[in-house]
């Protein structure tokens, strides 16, 4: 009974990456096309998990607006919009607070995860960003969540807060499921064992959609390999050039047989090179549009208005409802 509803969030947190171009945006541009309900948000809610300086995540908004404008987001295809413009996703968080056992959100791995990197100054909103999150796909009713592999705790936590919502209130939320791009998840170019981010300190770890070819071919020369010369794919004993072969054959659709066919003749200096160059032309007209709408800020900002408007009718809605529902 509940239509098709694509939902999905990136954070604010800097420039959008290849990782994120490649395990999120990029099939982002595709359902916008083969659905008719789209929503994308830019979750700046959850980018204040962790400190931020104001005037940096108000210009971290506008380019992540801008980025995904460039990557082929079209506002007249999906809403794009930004989280803290429509306040019930806070509302619906609070209510699925008061659902969520404290096991539950403990047993989350980037729960475990955070918590021994932060220690005793963790803050609470790292433990309970999952709820808000479920929070952002279930106001629409999401029913498809295109995200990066690393989310799919966290729309199973979606799918238990819908479960038990429907169970002592009544059936109002759909099942929400992720889905998961065929392409592998995107490394740190500087430790290619755990995952490209933009919470990394060192921006060599990453390749940014801005990034010009010269930065580029600089960060690509300085990623992390082995003192292996030949180009085969092992990702299990030679990360780093394993992550750039799935660089590779994400940007061009080849496998990582048919790349290591075609590149066996050269050594790693040569194949970075090779790689340098398909990354600069995949991103060069992504980068050039971004540069363009740097200069119309007043034009992004309408875009990100109207979404707000159309995402807010939906989220009043069925807030209206779900309060009716809760007895508030
Ligand atoms: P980041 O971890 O860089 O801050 P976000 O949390 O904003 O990224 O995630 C936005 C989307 O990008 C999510 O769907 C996430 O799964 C995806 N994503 C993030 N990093 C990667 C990566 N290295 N490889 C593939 N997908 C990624
Ligand atoms: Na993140």
């Amino acid at each position: 009974k509940c239509p098709p509803t694509v939902f999905s969030g990136i954070q604010p947190t800097g420039i959008p990456h290849i990782g994120n171009y490649l395990g999120a945006i990029k099939n982002w541009v595709h359902m916008q096309n083969t659905h008719q309900r789209v929503l994308f948000c830019i979750v700046d809610l959850h980018s204040v998990t962790l400190p931020q300086n104001p005037n940096a995540l108000r210009q971290s908004i506008f380019d992540t607006a801008a980025c995904l404008l460039a990557c082929g987001i079209d506002p007249d295809k999906a809403i794009l919009f930004q989280q803290s413009d429509v306040p019930q996703h806070s509302e619906l968080c609070w209510a699925f607070t008061c659902l969520t056992t404290l096991p539950r959100i403990q047993s989350l791995p980037q729960w475990k995860e955070k918590s021994e990197k932060y220690a005793k100054d963790i803050n609470v909103g790292l433990m309970t960003y999952p709820i808000l999150q479920a929070a952002d796909i279930l106001l629409y009713k999401g029913t498809e969540v295109p995200v990066g592999e690393d989310q799919i705790p966290h729309v199973e936590l979606a799918q238990d807060l819908a479960r038990i919502f429907n169970y002592r209130f009544g059936e109002f939320f759909p099942k929400a499921s992720a889905v998961i791009p065929k392409s592998a998840r995107i490394k740190s170019l500087r430790t290619p064992t755990s995952k490209m981010s933009k919470s990394e300190i060192d921006v060599k770890s990453r390749i940014d959609l801005t990034d010009s070819p010269e930065v580029i071919r600089g960060k690509i020369k300085k990623a992390v390999t082995d003192f292996t010369p030949e180009i085969f794919y092992d990702p299990d004993n030679r990360p780093g050039i394993s992550n750039l072969m799935d660089i590779h054959a994400a940007f061009t659709g080849l496998s990582s047989d048919e790349i290591t066919e075609q590149n066996k003749l050269k050594n790693t200096v040569g194949y970075k090179s090779e790689v340098a160059d398909i990354v600069t032309q995949y991103l060069t007209p992504i980068r050039e549009k971004v540069l363009r709408l740097r200069e119309q800020p007043e034009y992004v900002q309408q875009i990100l208005d109207r979404g707000a408007e159309r995402a807010g009718d939906i989220a009043q809605e069925n807030w209206m409802q779900i309060r009716k529902l809760m007895g508030f």
